[in-house]
């Protein structure tokens, strides 16, 4: 759906994305991950011919974004990162005049607008004025500009940047309910939520892919598999000293609180370093509280691979 070849963006002599390639396969919903200007919007806006690439190709659907780029965007929704929108229209009256725009029939459209209303939950705010609505129901707007053409891919350049926990949980699950249909790029912050949305990331650090697996693989592949978390009085021990010599530990972080030590350990993949723990506690006389294991995480993820050439 989506084909990414040597794609490179440079403003005024500075690359914001070096040499991109990639596909997204239809019925997938991929997503874009990267700390601030990776080139996340960079890429975005070029695939929805915004603006051009300073090199390199990608099409959308088959077609070329720049020499057939009318079939190109037919086939593609774009809410970009700052929802454009007129703030004295009303929500009707927009979509409509959106619509338009993208060559909707005037016997179709009321249609049209009919359902994106009703599928981004609008109707209770269809009359009023842009201007006057929150936040959360502005981005549904432009979720719903978006999709008014009835595209079959969606870029979403941080749809839930701004809202409530409840409005991104709403969000969130309208974008499950669309990738039935539709193939999604999404960039979002918010990683639990590509864990439970994605079927495959993109992790881009300074303008170049890092990494592109399903969350799953992206998991197995780190270094950390995770961590142990333990909770105790060491007495005269410093503990952190001790428990960095298990084999498998590579590094132990501590929080003291009213006279209990609670140790971070990192661990190396594939290894439970949990009994060698206990064994240490017991023969040191240690009273512990807690001793648990958690499974690594995609931020853990994120953080290995975007962290890893701190300069
Ligand atoms: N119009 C522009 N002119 C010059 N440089 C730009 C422009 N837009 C972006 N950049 C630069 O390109 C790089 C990539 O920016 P981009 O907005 O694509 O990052 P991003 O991944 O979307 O970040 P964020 O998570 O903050 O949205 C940054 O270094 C940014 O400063
Ligand atoms: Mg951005």
């Amino acid at each position: 759906m989506i084909k990414v070849e040597h794609l490179t963006k440079k403003y005024a002599g500075q690359t914001a994305i070096r040499d991109l390639n990639f596909e997204v396969g239809k019925g997938e919903i991929m997503g874009f991950l990267g700390p601030n200007g990776a080139g996340k919007t960079t890429t975005m806006r070029i695939l929805s011919s915004f603006m051009p690439p300073t090199s390199g190709r990608a099409t959308i659907a088959g077609f070329d974004i720049f020499e057939q780029s009318l079939q190109a965007r037919a086939h593609l929704g774009y809410m970009p990162e700052n929802v454009p929108l007129y703030s004295d229209m009303r929500v009707t009256e927009y979509l409509n005049y959106r619509a338009a725009l993208k060559g909707i029939r005037h016997r179709r459209m009321a249609e049209r607008v009919g359902d994106v209303k009703e599928l981004c939950g609008l109707k209770e705010v269809e009359n009023k004025l842009i201007g006057a609505l929150s936040k959360g129901y502005r981005q549904r707007v432009g979720l719903a500009d978006a999709l008014v053409h009835e595209p079959d891919l969606l870029i979403l350049d941080e749809p839930t940047i701004g809202l409530d926990p409840n409005q991104i949980r709403q969000v969130r699950e309208l974008i499950k309910n669309l990738g039935k249909q539709h193939t999604i790029l999404l960039s979002t912050h918010i990683l639990p939520e590509v864990e439970m949305t994605c079927s495959r990331v993109i992790i881009i650090h300074k303008g170049r892919i890092e990494a592109c697996d399903t969350p799953e693989n992206l998991l197995g592949r780190i270094r950390t598999a995770g961590g142990v978390t333990l909770e105790a009085k060491t007495g005269s021990d410093d503990g952190a000293y001790e428990l960095k010599k298990i084999p498998g530990v590579r590094d132990v972080t501590v929080n003291e609180e009213d006279g209990w030590k609670r140790f971070s350990l990192r661990v190396e993949f594939g290894g439970d370093v949990r009994e060698e723990v206990f064994r240490l506690a017991r023969d040191r006389a240690w009273d512990v509280r807690e001793l648990t294991a958690h499974r690594a995480t995609l931020e853990d993820v994120f953080v290995e691979i975007t962290h890893s050439d701190v300069e």
